[in-house]
């Protein structure tokens, strides 16, 4: 099985998709790591990294923009050469302000919706789901063309599919029904800015502090402006997404379930006519035991050696139980392999420690850009 820098031969864009906490962003922020220190300009765009990966990424603070990893700090990590890591935290409400600000007809219109306080809570809303933000963010990078490889991390969500919907949604969102009562001329905006209603607008306004009725009329109709370019946006993200020069790498766990819902993505994946180059196991545990060794074996060598009979049998018992869990890593593993049938699957061990640094993303690295053969010599 080959290693992650194949599967990536050719590619632009990278997408590291899976469930919760399975080890998206560090996966996302070691592969990028790697393909620097082979010589390519590459960005990751990370979505909420822990703290101290941020930090060792020198991303302090949310900037929405790409900043690039100090050389110094790559070349402590062994990485010298060409090659340059840009990271970036992906801020979705910003993201969301500046599209608002490509799509308005001038600097009245942007202002009169980035000040609008419909505008603000909808956009906190639709930011708090993050995926349409996300490809928004690489769409716009991807155009730019500056770097050679972006890798996108993407946002923990129970149903990693969440992701794929995003762009029909936010178009679904914009042509739907409620949206279109308001902006019709004859719709309910116009009515509400109408003067018929007096008295309703004066008791609402008592109730909700402000005028929320002109405020959602004005929204409304600096929006309409922007409707066509939104929706012509959501397209061309869609059609990046499938790209050829666009790959996916499944992210998941080696339990039963995280498999299933690994074989379950790729196949919507390859259903959606989207390009999927492999998966990465993260977290998996290698048997340590030999195969003729048992818990009994076990314990007599570690008895004899220690002489200390209690602890011997404790050991034994934490080892064989370790190598029952990794005997059912393998299984689910071996299943989904057979499920890919042939395309690419890597494994990375459990390690000791928490990755949080670039040493940590080196290790994880170790694994990735390995040959199987030397994965598994590595990991045993
Ligand atoms: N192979 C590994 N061995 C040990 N720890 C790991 C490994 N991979 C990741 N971790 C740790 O597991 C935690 C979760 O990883 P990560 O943040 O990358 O997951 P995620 O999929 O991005 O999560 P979320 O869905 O919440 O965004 C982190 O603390 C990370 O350091
Ligand atoms: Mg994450």
């Amino acid at each position: 099985m080959s290693s992650i820098e194949e599967l990536l031969a050719g590619r632009d864009v990278c997408i590291c998709a899976g469930s919760g906490g399975v080890g998206k962003t560090t996966t996302s922020a070691a592969i990028a790591l790697g393909m620097a220190a082979r010589g390519k300009k590459v960005c990751v765009l990370t979505i909420d990294p822990a703290k101290r990966l941020a930090d060792s990424l020198g991303l302090e603070e949310l900037g929405n923009e790409a900043t690039r990893v100090d050389p110094a700090l790559l070349e402590a990590n062994g990485v010298t050469g060409e090659g340059e890591l840009w990271a970036m935290m992906l801020d979705a409400k910003q993201t969301f302000d500046s599209l608002i600000a490509r799509h308005a007809e001038d600097e009245a219109a942007r202002e009169r919706v980035l000040d609008n306080r419909i505008y603000q809570q909808i956009s906190s809303a639709l930011a708090g789901s993050q995926e349409y933000m996300a490809m928004e963010k690489l769409f716009e990078l991807h155009s730019e063309g500056r770097f050679d490889l972006l890798v996108l991390d993407t946002p923990p969500s129970r149903n990693a599919l969440d992701f794929l919907d995003a762009p029909e949604r936010l178009t679904q969102f914009i042509e739907g029904r409620s949206l279109q009562l308001f902006l019709k001329p004859t719709g309910l905006a116009a009515k509400v800015a109408g003067r018929g209603a007096g008295v309703v607008l004066s008791i609402l306004r008592r109730i909700v502090g402000f005028d929320l009725l002109t405020d959602l009329s004005e929204f409304f109709t600096a929006f309409s402006g922007m409707i066509d370019g939104f929706q012509e946006r959501a397209r061309r993200v869609n059609t990046l997404l499938r790209n050829p020069d666009t790959t996916f790498v499944i992210v998941c766990g080696p339990q039963a379930e995280p498999i299933d819902e690994a074989v379950f993505f790729h196949d919507k994946l390859v259903e959606s006519g989207m390009g999927f180059g492999g998966a990465v196991v993260n977290r998996v545990r290698y048997r340590l035991l030999a195969d003729d060794v048992d818990e009994a074996g076990v314990v007599r060598d570690v008895d004899s050696a220690i002489g200390n009979p209690d602890l011997a049998e404790r050991i034994g018992k934490t080892l064989s139980e370790y190598q029952h869990l990794a005997e059912r890593d393998e299984q689910n593993i071996s299943k989904l392999s057979t499920k890919l049938g042939g395309d690419p699957v890597i494994r990375i061990p459990y390690l000791d420690t928490d990755v949080h640094d670039l040493a940590g993303l080196s290790e994880i690295n170790r694994f990735l850009f390995a040959d199987e053969a030397t994965r598994i010599e590595l990991a045993t």
